[in-house]
């Protein structure tokens, strides 16, 4: 049955009034940032996962450096498409809570106006110091090893979550989802956790759930209800739904 935010509020579902919503690489398809897992989901020929470990930058932490200055320069160059500004307008005007979780490190929520975003797997516009551990913006390539603005120790890397570490503000995360009337999982193919676990943490607790995604994510069979497309498309038309309800 198609999902129907209006038959809700009119069903015995009550009132939503607190929304979490997590997006992936999906959602910045559309402004030119390829995705983790398509087209080969290859760099170079190494394997997306081979270059985003610790254990990658002990080994060759050139290769892991170039990758990542590679993708700070080209977030740069790209716009938000009508996916991240919908949830920008649903951001401006929702009244209830609202927290926008994404595994994205590019900045399109931001610069398409939403305020309540999460990073869960970091930044590329900050440069991380494992030195004095101060995190700076960052805008440049970090390849020749550039002195840390706080401390002066050439010990910086990029500000993202590598396979293998704790993603950022978990306990916020789930204390969203506890409070949560509807989880909405948006351009995530439902590879990687934690987040591929949102959607059965948030059903265990009773929240409804939604998946907009390209096409059925690993994880859609755990969605209440799903709809599959161009996020530039789905996104809006949900998001009016949404605010007229
Ligand atoms: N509209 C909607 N969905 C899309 C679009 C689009 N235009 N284009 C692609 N998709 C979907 C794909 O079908 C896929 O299911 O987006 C999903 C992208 O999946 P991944 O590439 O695996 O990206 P993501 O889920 O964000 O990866 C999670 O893995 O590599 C790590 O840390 C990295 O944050 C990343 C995490």
């Amino acid at each position: 049955m198609p999902f129907s935010l209006a038959a809700w509020f009119m069903g015995d579902m009550g009132n939503i009034r607190n929304i979490v919503i997590l997006t992936g690489a999906g959602i910045s398809a559309e402004s030119g940032i390829d995705t983790f897992r398509g087209g080969g989901g290859l760099w170079e020929q190494h394997k997306v996962e081979d270059v985003a470990t610790p254990e990658a930058f002990a080994r060759d932490p050139d290769l892991v450096l170039r990758f990542y200055d590679m993708r700070r320069e080209a977030i740069q160059t790209k716009e938000p498409n009508p996916a991240h500004e919908a949830l920008a307008q649903l951001d401006s005007g929702w009244k209830g809570e609202l927290l926008i979780v994404t595994q994205n490190v590019d900045d399109l929520h931001e610069r398409a106006g939403a305020k309540r975003v999460l990073h869960m797997h970091g930044t590329h516009l900050n440069a991380w110091c494992t030195a004095c551990d101060v995190r700076t913006p960052w805008r440049d390539t970090l390849v020749e090893r550039p002195p840390c603005p706080e401390c002066g120790e050439r010990a910086l890397r990029p500000d993202v979550v590598w396979f293998g570490e704790m993603p950022y503000e978990m306990e916020r995360i789930y204390g969203a989802l506890r409070e949560a009337d509807l989880f909405v999982s948006i351009g995530t193919s439902g590879a990687v956790y934690p987040a591929a676990g949102f959607v059965r943490e948030a059903r265990a607790m009773g929240v409804r759930t939604l998946e907009l995604n390209l096409e059925p994510s690993q994880g859609t069979a755990w969605f209440d209800d799903a709809r599959h497309g161009q996020a530039s498309k789905l996104v809006p038309q949900w998001v009016d739904e949404v605010l007229s309800s």
